[in-house]
């Protein structure tokens, strides 16, 4: 079996479909922003940062990353943190990203919508001249925040509808499902928005189950859990329904203990439209190819397997149909049909 190289993974066309833009805040920058903005962190050094990051679960991760956030106040902070995802995206051939945003993580310090639009789309509209990476915004809602404020939020980004290529769900998954936001997801739908949502990471499969059928979702981010379900499961190869799964986020976050024991390749088998992603890189070890080559060196990954990964997150992705045929065409035949 030819095993893949960080060259390898590099060369395919790819897009990265679960990435929290918050997520990708690295420790340096955080300093930078705080500096800037005069915010004082609770930390003394990079390092110290690091120390912190040793999480037990979603929520022990969730409480650091919203800290983390605070820094962020400014067009410009969001322009400088959208940026540095995008320049990393480009040094490991990266051709279409789909980033989320959690924009009620802000207003509630009073930074405006419009402040983190304006960052954000100049940024990925810059990447997109300069580096010819193609993109999709997508507005994520916390669940562990009511519906109501939800609802209020989506309404206020409304106006500018035309930013984003769909909505997320995301945040503290237990004991919050998906149902709850059936109604902000409805009027989305009706916008004529795409709809994902975080489910089944820390959720049970029936958070899967609800996430397809209350939200009516066209992708879930993670879904890993839906492998206790056997019927979920042939309801999803079935349907082709993509997961994004996040390996090196799933063992930061103790979801499996190590990762020769994570399923993405047996997944893969089993003929899920499953794909590599990094979901919060500055907090769980790395970017896209790191976490390709973590699950390489605790499981072996071919070429093959890489180039299908790769396919399917193209296949996932709401690129226009044209861009779409054009990076599909790209892909190592060769390999995908060895
Ligand atoms: N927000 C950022 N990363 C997340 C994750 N892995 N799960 C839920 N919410 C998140
Ligand atoms: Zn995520």
């Amino acid at each position: 079996m030819a095993r893949i190289t960080r060259e390898y993974v590099k060369s395919l066309p790819k897009a990265e479909l679960h990435m929290h833009l918050e997520g990708s805040l690295e420790p340096e920058l955080m300093f930078k922003l705080a500096e800037r903005n005069k915010i004082r962190l609770n930390y003394s050094s990079v390092a110290g940062i690091k120390q912190a990051y040793r999480f037990t679960d979603l929520q022990s991760f969730l409480n650091i990353y919203y800290q983390g956030a605070q820094v962020l106040c400014t067009a410009n902070d969001f322009y400088d943190l959208t940026t540095a995802y995008l320049q990393r995206c480009k040094d490991e051939g990266i051709d279409h990203v789909e980033p989320f945003f959690d924009p009620q993580t802000h207003l509630q310090r009073g930074v405006s919508l419009e402040a983190q639009l304006d960052g954000i789309v100049n940024a990925l509209s810059d990447a997109g001249s300069r580096w010819g990476i193609s993109y999709g915004l997508i507005l994520s809602i916390l669940r562990h925040i009511p519906a109501e404020e939800g609802m209020k939020v989506y309404e206020m980004a409304r106006p500018h509808i035309g930013e984003f290529i769909g909505i997320g769900l995301d945040s503290s998954e237990r004991n919050n499902p998906p149902r709850k936001f059936a109604q902000i997801y409805e009027a989305a739908r009706a916008d004529g928005l795409r709809v994902v949502a975080h489910a089944g990471e820390e959720g049970p499969p029936s958070y899967v189950w609800e996430a397809l059928q209350s939200l009516h979702v066209q992708r879930i981010d993670h879904g890993v859990r839906a492998l206790e379900d056997g019927k979920l499961v042939d309801y999803l190869v079935d349907r082709q329904v993509p997961l994004t799964v996040c390996p090196n986020s799933n063992i930061s976050l103790k979801v499996y203990d190590k990762m020769a024991d994570h399923p993405i390749l047996r997944m893969l088998e089993q003929g899920l439209n499953v794909s590599i992603n990094s979901d919060d890189p500055a907090y769980f070890g790395g970017y896209l190819i790191d976490n390709f080559m973590a699950v390489d060196r605790a499981l072996g990954m071919s070429r093959k397997e890489a180039a299908l990964l790769a396919r399917n997150s193209i296949t996932a992705s709401f690129v226009d149909p044209e861009r779409k045929a054009h990076l599909l065409a790209r892909l190592p035949m060769r390999d995908i049909q060895n």
